[in-house]
């Protein structure tokens, strides 16, 4: 039997610290399925769309699938027969929230596991919001996202490449 995590978000956009996190979690599991939340009330830089090529471009494989789901994250994991949720936790500031949406989970659907993987510490601070926030005031995000996303950023922000490394 395939053993097949769900690994959920809104990655708007992509991060290096997802890619992080999506490695560890294929080193684990026969295969990985990238899931983007489709949330029509939440406002996002890049649409559902875009976000899947990104995530298919850096991170597909035959290990690592990317989807969209809407609904409950459990319903949709027991339909594509995963066993497991790999969230990623940056600091402890992180665990209270996870905490919370872990347990529900199991509380709705106790045959899917939540599972916590820490992200190197060298993406400790990144996130998806601050790095929107960075590119959109003209900072650099180099060695924050794929090189892709970087090109996203200033294509969608207009901006000129960065020249700092
Ligand atoms: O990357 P994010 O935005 O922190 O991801 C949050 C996500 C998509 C994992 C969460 O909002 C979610 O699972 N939404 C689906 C609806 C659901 O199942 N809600 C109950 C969770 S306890």
């Amino acid at each position: 039997m395939t053993r097949r995590a769900i690994y959920p978000g809104s990655f708007d956009p992509l991060t290096n610290g997802h890619l992080d996190i999506i490695e560890r979690g294929s080193r684990l599991f026969d295969e990985v399925v990238v899931a983007i939340l489709v949330n029509p009330a939440k406002q996002s830089m890049f649409t559902v769309e875009e976000r899947c090529e990104i995530i298919a471009e850096v991170a597909g494989s035959d290990r690592v699938r990317v989807d969209t789901f809407h609904g409950l994250l459990v319903h949709y994991a027991v339909a594509r027969q995963a066993t497991a949720i790999i969230r990623g936790i940056r600091a402890v500031s992180d665990y209270e929230y996870e905490l919370q949406m872990a347990l529900m989970n199991r509380r709705l659907e106790p045959r899917v596991e939540t599972l916590f993987l820490m992200s190197s510490d060298a993406y400790s601070y990144v996130s998806s919001r601050l790095v929107k926030e960075v590119a959109s005031l003209g900072g650099s995000v180099t060695g924050m996202v794929p090189p892709l996303v970087e090109e996203r950023l200033r294509a969608r922000l207009g901006t000129p490449p960065s020249t700092k490394d």
